[in-house]
């Protein structure tokens, strides 16, 4: 039954409405290899559509059941708004007929509520909080169907695209803008599966690859990282007086663990000190390493003549000075860039408390769009200077956990990204155990798959983990260790991991608090003395797929 009022706009709807069945066609190679037999295909938002390929990797995917096109999404008299848990659909009609189903990322149905003959214009129901990180919410109401992806944040519920500090009307003329009606999923028995987010249900032979599973033997760190087709680069932080034959053998990535921090490189104004810095890049660069900068806005290390400047303009020009000299002395020497590091403060170092943008110079005195302005001043200099490959990283510590800081950085680092500001890769710092937070390999898991889904990098990039005495055992050591580098190992998107040092010895975590992690205490690296210890081959386990 249809409301006298619209029928007018209903009819008119009838006929500009584009109902689209799925056609997506296309063949699937092992990348680096040839074409790929036996691969399932299918999509998130729709249930039991599958094909399969055959000899020549090719799969059709076709259903002639019939999908609301993207361009016509606008065209459905209803809108869905989410407030947290709660989903309102508000339309034109007086009769409901259809259903609300939620999918998790894999096609599981989380939620499913059918509503035969509901009277009424307005229906309101609860999703559960069991529905995973990203989900899809198909809906249909009378003879309208679609599909709108879904990020879980908290407990809290958000249709994708829209801006996240605003109330969430999600009118579905705004689904019109969405770039990712679906994500189609190829899987196969050895190999890593690949999620494709799709622009339309009708794509003509698009090509598709595929990484095997590892199957590797490799024997260092940096063999096994490299041994099969999603590379990982295996990297450590180093000071440039303990540049080892230890860490050129293990490792092929870099961070300079102090040189390359303000009070080092700049300690005046406009005066630059690139010696420390220097030693590290052309040691790195002759033991074939590739090299990652960190940092240049950070709110620490900072010389004192940078944090009692006051006013917008003269903070901005220094940092952009800094920016830009900095990156023009390396050059293509590094390939990436922990551009602002640390921009969250929490009550304590695990995050958790209150949790807020921290008071630093920058912040105070440019204002809270610092860290856009900071990643645009770094990708300009970058693209006009020949550099346009080097990567620029956002750079913070737990962000692995499920905490406050968690939730804070997710829900910012998304308006960023919906912002414009140019940021390649979140790099998490993952410093785990006391007085660091603490996150399961599923909570790292979840969380980098959040950023990948925002078409971002994330690499593991200062990676501890302190027993503190024995806070953690050395058995939940290893478990960590084994069970995080699969995460990366399977996450396409991870391209690093770098540990915070070689030996036990030298971690900074031994000087860092007076408590009882102190010391000797912490044992948290894959060596100690130059021998390798039980980490180590755990995680070199990991990298090899065993
Ligand atoms: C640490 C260094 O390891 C120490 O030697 C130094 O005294 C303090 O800084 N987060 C970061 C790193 O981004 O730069 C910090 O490194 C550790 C926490």
């Amino acid at each position: 039954m249809i409301n006298a009022g619209f029928t007018g706009i209903l009819l008119c709807i009838a006929v500009a409405s584009i109902a689209a069945p799925v056609n997506i066609t296309g063949t699937i190679i092992q990348n680096g290899g040839g074409p790929l037999k036996d691969v399932t295909v299918s999509l998130c938002g729709i249930h039991n559509l599958t094909a399969t390929t055959d000899e020549s990797g090719r799969f059709s995917l076709i259903t002639p059941v019939e999908i609301i096109s993207s361009t016509a999404l606008n065209s459905v008299p209803a809108s869905l708004q989410i407030q947290k848990r709660e989903l309102v659909i508000n339309s034109v009609y007086e009769m409901f007929d259809g259903f609300i189903t939620i999918f998790s990322s894999n096609g599981v149905i989380l939620f499913s509520r059918n509503f035969a003959n509901q009277p009424g214009s307005l229906l309101s129901l609860k999703i559960p909080l069991h529905a995973s990180n990203i989900s899809f919410l198909r809906f249909k109401i009378n003879q309208y169907s679609g599909t709108i992806p879904l990020i879980k944040i908290g407990n809290d519920f958000y249709l994708k695209n829209q801006k996240l500090n605003s109330v969430q009307h999600a009118g579905l003329s705004k689904a019109k803008a969405m770039s990712a009606p679906d994500t189609l999923i190829a899987s196969k028995k050895g190999f890593y599966d690949r999620r494709i987010t799709l622009s339309s249900y009708t794509i003509k032979d698009t090509a598709i690859s595929m990484d095997s599973l590892r199957n590797c033997s490799g024997t260092t760190l940096k063999s096994a990282g490299s041994c099969s087709n999603h590379k990982l680069l295996i990297g450590t932080a180093v000071s440039s007086n303990k540049l080892t034959n230890l860490a050129a053998q293990e490792f092929n990535y870099v961070t300079a663990e102090n040189e390359m921090k303000w009070e080092t490189i700049e300690p005046r104004e406009n005066s630059f000190n690139f010696t420390p810095g220097d030693a590290i890049v052309n040691w790195a660069q002759q033991n074939g390493m590739k090299i990652k900068g960190h940092t240049l806005v950070w709110h620490a290390q900072l010389p004192s003549w940078v944090s009692q400047v006051r006013g917008r303009d003269r903070v901005l020009n220094i940092m952009k000075n800094h920016i830009e000299k900095v990156m023009g002395h390396f050059g293509s020497k590094i390939q990436a860039w922990d551009v602002v590091n640390e921009a969250f403060v929490g009550e304590n170092d695990a995050g958790e408390g209150t949790v807020a943008m921290r008071n630093s110079v920058f912040y105070n005195e440019i204002g809270p769009d610092y860290v856009k302005l900071a990643f645009q001043i770094a990708r300009e200099y970058a693209d006009n200077h020949g550099m346009q490959d080097i990567k620029l990283y956002y750079n913070d510590a737990s962000l692995e956990g499920d905490h406050n800081k968690t939730d804070f950085a997710r829900k910012i680092i998304k308006q960023w990204i919906d912002d414009g500001t140019p940021i390649d890769g979140i790099g998490f710092e993952t410093h785990l155990g006391p007085p660091n937070n603490l996150a399961t390999a599923e909570n790292l898991k979840g969380h980098m798959q959040f950023y990948a889904d925002l078409g971002l990098d994330v690499i593991i990039s200062e990676w501890d983990v302190n027993l503190c005495g024995n806070k953690i055992s050395k058995s939940e050591q290893l478990e960590l260790y084994y069970q995080m580098t699969r995460v990366c190992v399977a996450q396409p998107r991870c391209v690093a991991i770098t540990f915070w040092g070689i030996n036990d010895q030298d971690s900074w975590l031994n000087t860092f608090n007076t408590s009882e992690c102190n010391g000797a205490n912490s044992q948290s690296l894959l060596f100690s003395n130059g021998q390798k210890k039980d980490t180590y081959y755990k995680v070199l386990d990991a990298l090899n797929g065993k």
